[in-house]
């Protein structure tokens, strides 16, 4: 397959989007942005072009795909009324960078939840994923746009060799504003519970409907039975080896590093932490509490790591508070559960 690409880095192009929403209502996949990663889509109510996606990302078939959707109208088509407090949340974070599982109707394929009885739903606020849903006029199923177990992608060129061939077009919007995929939460037992961790905090939550939990998996590895099958995957892992250290104490921080160094170790870490370490390849995701930008860096310095080849991987992880929450989530993850507090 001849994979289409579609630059709308400077400005959106109205008529190609129109022709890749109508080649994913027929049936095709393709990659596009959203505020948090790109993701590759097809058209959720199309059980066979679902497929596609899986075999694509050589993702496992018992992990469900989320079902975004660009207006409230369609809602009813894909899911049971929802309960008071879910509908304040839909009310306060559609659209933005929240997925909310809801009870699905048999309209969703059997595919696209995994046969779960529930279907993760997220509106999307980029404006490119807008449009493009509401020109393929019909929900699109969508996980991120990586490999399985790869970082996820934030920007065209990390993830384009990924695909090429494999989907019928790609979207360029540039880089992706908040860079780590959405907070994905379900309301148990009448408790907003946060099964992955995003942009939406706990407390953000909490003001709306006074509560929130986060599940008990978002810090360590899952097996067996878990709320959302994707937490017992390998996520997001650089082809290295990886170690991630954290301490509150910056000497002790810095210590930790020297501590563990090895030949050719590339470090991840902040600005402020550079001089420290003249002679090693030496990676910023950001500048110390500055965790916006750390979130909106993470996944594509991990890739650019990659590009380097080094033979061991250190990662400053930061406090788990707030964005920190989800920061730590997938560093967690990315380093493969190797990580060090002191
Ligand atoms: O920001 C995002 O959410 C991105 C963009 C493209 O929208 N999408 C994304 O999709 O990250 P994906 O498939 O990579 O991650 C979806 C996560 C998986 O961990 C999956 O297991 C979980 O959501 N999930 C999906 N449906 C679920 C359900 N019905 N119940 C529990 N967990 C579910
Ligand atoms: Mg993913």
């Amino acid at each position: 397959m001849k994979t289409k690409i579609i630059d709308c880095t400077k400005t959106i192009d109205d008529e190609a989007l129109q022709q890749c929403g109508k080649q994913l209502r027929q049936g095709e996949i393709g990659i596009f942005p959203t505020e948090t990663v790109y993701g590759i889509g097809a058209n959720a109510l199309d059980e066979k072009a679902a497929t596609h996606i899986f075999e694509a990302k050589g993702r496992a078939n018992d992990n469900p795909l989320i079902v975004h959707v660009a207006d409230f109208d369609i809602l009813e088509q894909l899911v049971e009324p929802p309960s008071e407090m879910e509908q304040k949340l839909i009310d306060a974070f559609f659209p933005g960078p929240f997925t909310l599982i809801l009870k699905r109707k048999e309209t969703v394929p059997n595919v696209v939840t995994a046969g779960l009885d529930t279907v993760g739903i997220r509106m999307p606020e980029n404006e490119i994923a807008r449009k493009l849903i509401t020109y393929a006029n019909c929900p699109i199923c969508a996980p991120s746009a990586n490999i399985s177990s790869r970082p996820s992608g934030t920007k065209l060129e990390d993830i384009q060799e990924e695909f090429d061939g494999k989907v019928a077009f790609m979207i360029d919007g540039g880089m992706t504003t908040i860079g780590v995929e959405s907070t994905v939460c379900k309301v148990i037992d009448g408790i907003p519970t946060i099964l992955r961790p995003g942009k939406i905090t706990p407390q953000d939550i909490e003001e709306v409907v006074g509560i929130c939990k986060l599940d008990s998996h978002l810090f360590q590895s899952a097996t067996g039975k878990v709320e959302s099958p994707g937490m017992k995957y390998k996520h997001y892992a650089p082809n290295a080896e990886a170690l991630m250290v954290y301490s509150d104490v910056e000497d002790t921080m810095i210590q930790l590093i020297k501590e563990n160094l090895r030949p050719n170790t590339a470090i991840i870490g902040f600005q402020e932490h550079q001089k420290y370490f003249p002679n090693q390849k030496f990676y910023v995701h950001g500048h110390i509490h500055q965790l916006e930008e750390i979130m909106h860096n993470i996944f594509t310095l991990l890739r650019q790591v990659d590009r380097e080849k080094p033979d061991f991987i250190i990662i400053e992880g930061v406090k788990k508070e707030g964005l920190g929450i989800a920061i730590m989530n997938r560093l967690i993850r990315s380093v493969s559960y190797r990580y060090i507090e002191k």
